[in-house]
């Protein structure tokens, strides 16, 4: 989709078929800077499409480590072991959070200066998440004020720190854990809410051992990585607008083949049942730790739902979805502790709440997040995606039961996690 163009979104009956999503995009960042600083070369079937993890491709190589996608589709990354080349340019991070606060855990550990930037909506976001533990080992690091991008990052020796994060966060996480590689001793996170750990899975597929207990993970620095090949699973985040578009059809089924299951991000599976969504699951394997498998899905009733403390957490890239189509669940949908919806790429509370009121629905929104009351009609409307690619997307899925048309200005935002997903639901709504 050219930039800055726009979708209509037309009210559909059903939605069927097969549909393939696209590699998990928080893997995919993972295994890119994993092997750069591996030894050899690592192999990725499945990485994702998503112009996030083309933003971590090309960080990698402005520091020197080449990829490139072989004959057979899997995109090949040459590992330079755990020095990288001190950039001659500016690492673009594009709209990607998690490229800018993961590698910056890479640069902390590094003998020279790099400098991060990213686009609006990433210049936006803080950083003091980051900076907090990785001065704390010892790197130097300047922002622009309030602890914003752009970054300048003075790598050096580090020191392994025990830390706590105030905010549930996997990409501070992961952060603290890729610094912990070059630091002196042993680093901990120990965190208020156990988030994804993808970072801890990734490391251990490239040989690191990280131990894991309780909400605490535990990494010694100076262990070598070597590359690995590796199928990367289907992105259950991705996959969450196909089976919230099913769900509002009773009688819709539709297949997902070699989705993520990984528990830390599949409670996601758990909510839509209890909402009243027929999952069955499938073809269940384990790929370099992360488990797969196939998701069956048919709609039925769709009552509501409460979002709170560990299940916001647990679900905070899905709410978006979630929330756009509440209005025609029975019971409605109220989300609490979800302060952080506010700072990812839009106001995600905003953004819902603003889009939902245009298509007629009535909508609670509250600083740490919003109620939405069931059993609403709602019509098409002009919507905007707010430049966000989850916002974009969701709205696609709630405008299939309006009546009449929706026009999604800034549509091609979705490609900052899934360039085909227009064209994946046009198909699977017959149009
Ligand atoms: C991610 C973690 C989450 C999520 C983001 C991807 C990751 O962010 O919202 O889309 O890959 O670790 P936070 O760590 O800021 O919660």
């Amino acid at each position: 989709m050219p930039e800055g163009s726009s979708a209509i979104v037309r009210p559909a009956r059903t939605v069927r078929g097969v549909v393939r999503i696209p590699g998990d995009k928080s893997i995919s960042h993972r295994y890119a800077m994993l092997a750069a600083i591996a030894e050899g070369t690592s192999r990725f079937q499945n990485f994702s499409a998503a112009r996030d993890c083309a933003s971590t491709l090309d960080c990698m190589a402005k520091l020197g480590c080449e990829s490139r996608r072989s004959d057979g589709g899997a995109i090949e990354v040459q590992g330079v072991g755990p020095r990288l080349n001190a950039p001659t340019q500016m690492l673009n991070c594009g709209n990607s959070g998690s490229t800018m606060r993961m590698l910056s855990g890479i640069l902390a550990g590094q003998a020279f200066t790099s400098e991060l930037c990213g686009d609006e909506s990433l210049s936006r976001r803080p950083m003091a998440r980051i900076m907090t533990p990785l001065t704390q080992m010892g790197a130097r690091i300047e922002a622009a004020g309030g602890g914003r991008p752009p970054l300048k990052i003075h790598g050096g020796p580090l020191k392994a720190i025990h830390y706590k994060p105030e905010v549930a966060s996997a990409q501070v996480k992961s952060c603290v854990l890729f610094a912990g590689l070059f630091a002196d001793g042993e680093t901990v996170v120990e965190e208020p809410i156990r988030t994804r750990d993808h970072g801890e899975i990734a490391l251990r597929a490239f040989g690191a051992e990280v131990e894991r207990k309780g909400n605490a993970s535990r990494i010694v620095g100076g262990q070598r990585l070597r590359a690995i090949e590796a199928h990367v699973p289907g992105d259950l985040s991705s996959a969450a607008f196909f089976l919230c578009a099913a769900a509002l059809f009773p009688g819709s089924q539709i297949t997902l083949p070699g989705i993520l299951m990984n528990p830390t991000r599949a409670r996601l599976l758990d909510i839509l049942i209890q909402m009243g969504l027929k999952v069955s699951v499938t073809h269940l394997e384990e790929h370099q730790g992360e488990l797969i498998g196939t998701i069956e899905a048919r709609g039925a009733a769709w009552k509501g739902s409460v979002l709170a403390g560990a299940d916001t957490a647990a679900l905070i890239d899905e709410i978006p979805v979630l929330a756009a189509v509440a209005p025609y669940t029975e019971g409605g949908l109220e989300v609490r502790d979800a302060k952080e919806l506010r700072v990812k790429e839009s106001d995600r509370i905003a953004a819902v709440a603003t889009n939902l009121r245009k298509m007629g629905a009535e909508v609670e929104e509250r600083p740490d997040g919003m109620k939405i009351a069931g059993g609403q009609h709602l019509h098409g409307a002009e919507l905007d995606s707010f430049g966000d690619h989850r916002i974009a997307m969701a709205f696609a899925v709630a405008a299939l039961r309006a009546e009449g048309e929706t026009m999604i200005h800034g549509a091609d935002a979705a490609g900052v996690s899934y360039p085909a997903f227009f064209d994946a639901l046009r198909s699977a709504t017959g149009e």
